[in-house]
């Protein structure tokens, strides 16, 4: 492997919960840069199917396996966040042009107010259909999601629903 690019970078998100679509991308962004954090938002205002605590637990038992992984949460501006932490940049998957608008926005409005560049890593097509709330939807009616999540999440969404 060559050398990493300096660090830390972030992956943000809701992580509720998180899929194998999302580990897929820290993995990849694990190998390409020095340390990565994963940051959970705590926002009050969405209502969350797991808790900030239960969603950072499941992401740390989830990225184990990789040393250089953070598992933390946030409130706020994540431009204020990443200031707070030295992260200069900021690492996103990008799943089809359905994300693009929406990511280059977000992208765009990080970089003006607080001058923090995100870089996008194009999503394993094996998960390009993912999210997590299709997941939830799965979950709640029962369905298999052990090709959707890493086991300690689809353990946790069958606690969740009882079955
Ligand atoms: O997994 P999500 O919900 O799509 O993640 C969205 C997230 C957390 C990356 C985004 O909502 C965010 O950064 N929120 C923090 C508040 C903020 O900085 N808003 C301005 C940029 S949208």
């Amino acid at each position: 492997m060559s050398a990493k690019l300096g660090g830390p970078v972030i992956c943000p998100g809701s992580f509720d919960p998180v899929t194998l679509g999302h580990l897929d991308i820290f993995a990849r962004a694990s190998e390409q840069f020095e340390s990565v954090v994963i940051a959970v938002l705590q926002n009050p205002a969405k209502s969350n199917l797991f808790s900030v605590e239960e969603r950072m637990e499941m992401l740390k038992v989830a990225t184990a396996e990789w040393k250089n992984i953070e598992v933390t949460s946030f409130q706020g501006l994540l431009v204020d966040f990443c200031k707070s932490r030295k992260i200069n940049a900021i690492v996103k998957g990008l799943r089809a042009v359905s994300d693009f608008d929406y990511e280059l926005q977000m992208a765009q409005l990080n970089h003006q107010i607080g001058g923090v560049e995100t870089f996008f890593m194009s999503s394993n097509p094996t998960y390009s259909f993912l999210s997590s709330s299709m997941t939830k939807e799965v979950a709640r009616y029962g369905g298999s999601v052990d090709q959707l999540v890493p086991t300690n999440v689809a353990k946790a969404l069958k606690l969740k629903f009882g079955n």
